[in-house]
């Protein structure tokens, strides 16, 4: 039996022995604390009921984040301090009083069945204190909140109204305790030793994974939580990369910005945005505030998944990832990284430890479109990312990369081809469309026929030559049939 998992709730200090690991911070509330306010509708970062506040060190204060509690596995929650919807109660004074943004739901009527409310209560509660993410518009703050029942009118109305105030003073040190590098648990319902490290410096982690390279990377756990709570996984030995302070700097230099692989979406956006405006726009529709406040940029790289919304935009900007395995580092361009479907060029024992993304040269063309079928939180259909540079009327330089379009993110080099020299005009854009038939044999899944994707990724290149003519957008008689 391993180590003491310890975090900050409502002004006392709680601490969990033996934990299975891969135990949800969900479960843990709900089942041996009891704190079953927060609600389960989806148990895979869908629906935001099980929205709870996470507090952890930033500089001398505290910076809180509203995250899906279904998903973040109990040990993530170590060093750090916890609100839950009970902790509002707590806030106005009394168990029994309510807080004022959840007085107003109730004035105003934004619940019904109430399953959902609770989770909505936490999203807007992290508005009022300033929570990561929570000052974009109401509509972001909520996407990640489902209700089936109510309809958003007068929830929307509450959050426009809650007033700020202050958190509540936290005292991490209390529960950061610097021993603790290792903490081992036994799973004594299956018998089956179950490891939980959580090495502090980069250092530490390349030895650990060089010691334990069938383990399992945790960051977010925005995709490994659905591992487990989902198709039922059993990760004998994980690996957090949550308190590994170098994997966390972004660094700006004049050519362009250094992400470290566990730099999370809320943090990156602001550099990400300045660097590419269209990148910025599109992930404030990549999952929800929720998943953005845990999901990590390296994450999405590493899972190598087709339909993972950076690689394309990344790829198309020229980005190169810095790979590590113990004490040697390599260099690749992101594009190389994805070999095939659920294969990337990583060997045993090596991570992904930042991600470089290149300044682009003044007035090169840079546009990334998103396709999904609902237009928040959902994964894409097809995502198109085009850089091209322009002079005078001529296309002297191309980089297209989509998503969705084949077993990997993957570059359209064929279409790069059909462009690179030609004029920007449209009968260059046809045979820049049609290329893209030889770039990719798209599949049909339950989000896209293989021909919707085929002909949205064609419309995808004809929007971004019709934006840059300054041309209103018109509906060809192909994408009539989308
Ligand atoms: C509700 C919901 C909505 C989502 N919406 C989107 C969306 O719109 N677009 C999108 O692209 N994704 C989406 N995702 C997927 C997910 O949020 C992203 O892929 C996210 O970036 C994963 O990051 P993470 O830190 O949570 O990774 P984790 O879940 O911790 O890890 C993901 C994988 O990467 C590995 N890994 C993590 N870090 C490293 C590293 N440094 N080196 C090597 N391997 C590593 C892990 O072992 C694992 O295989 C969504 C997920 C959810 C739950
Ligand atoms: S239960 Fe649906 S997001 Fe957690
Ligand atoms: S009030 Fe019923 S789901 Fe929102």
């Amino acid at each position: 039996m391993g180590g003491v998992i310890r975090f900050w709730l409502d002004g006392e200090v709680q601490e969990v022995r033996g934990a299975n690991p891969t135990t949800t911070l969900l479960e843990h509330l709900r089942g041996p604390m009891r704190r079953t306010g927060t609600k389960e509708g989806c148990a895979e970062g869908d629906c935001g009921s099980c929205t709870v506040l996470v507090g952890e060190a930033d500089g001398d204060g505290v910076a809180w984040r509203a995250v899906n509690s279904c998903i973040q596995f109990l040990p993530m929650l170590h060093g750090k301090a916890l609100m839950t919807v009970e902790s509002l109660g707590a806030r106005a004074g009394c168990d029994q009083a309510l807080h004022p943004v959840q007085q107003a739901m109730v004035d105003k009527h934004g619940s019904q069945c109430g399953f959902c409310t609770p989770g909505i209560v936490m999203s807007l509660y992290s508005r009022a204190v300033g929570a990561k993410g929570a000052d974009a518009p109401v509509g972001e703050v909520l996407a990640g909140n489902l209700c089936r029942c109510t309809g958003y009118g007068p929830i929307i109305e509450v959050a426009q109204g809650v007033e700020a105030e202050a958190p509540p003073a936290v005292d991490l040190s209390a529960v950061r305790d610097e021993t603790m590098l290792r903490l081992t648990f036994e799973d004594e319902i299956h018998g089956v030793a179950r490891t939980w490290l959580a090495p502090r410096s980069l250092d530490e982690l390349a030895e650990a994974y060089l010691a334990h390279p069938d383990a399992t990377l945790v960051a977010g756990a925005t995709d490994v939580g659905l591992w487990v709570t989902k198709q039922r996984r059993a990760l004998p030995t994980l690996i957090s990369l949550s308190e590994v302070a170098e994997l966390k700097h972004l660094e700006e230099a004049p050519e362009g910005l250094r992400i470290g692989a566990g730099v999370r979406y809320v943090d990156a956006l602001d550099a990400i945005s300045a660097l590419y405006p269209d990148l910025g726009l599109m992930m404030r529709r990549l999952g929800s505030t929720q998943v953005r406040n845990s999901g990590t940029i390296g994450g999405n790289i590493a899972n190598g998944s087709p339909i993972g919304d950076m690689p394309p935009a990344l790829i198309a900007a020229g980005a190169r990832l810095v790979l590590r395995r113990g004490s040697e580092r390599r260099e690749l361009a992101l594009e190389d990284f994805f070999l095939a479907y659920g294969q990337q060029d990583r060997r045993p024992g090596e991570f992904v430890e930042a991600v470089f993304a290149p300044r682009l040269d003044v007035g090169r063309l840079f546009k990334v479109f998103k396709l999904s079928k609902r237009f928040d939180q959902d994964i894409s259909a097809v995502c198109g990312a085009f850089s091209l540079a322009i002079e005078e009327g001529v296309v002297t330089d191309a980089r297209i990369a989509f998503g969705g379009m084949a077993g990997t993110p993957k570059r359209a080099l064929a279409c790069e081809a059909a462009l690179t020299g030609q004029p920007w005009t449209e009968a260059t854009i046809a045979a820049a469309m049609a290329a893209l038939d030889t770039d990719y044999t798209p599949m049909s899944d339950m989000r896209a026929s293989a021909a919707y994707r085929a002909l949205a990724a064609r419309n995808m290149l004809r929007k971004a030559f019709l934006e840059t003519e300054g041309v209103e957008a018109r509906v060809t008689p192909e994408s009539a049939h989308g």
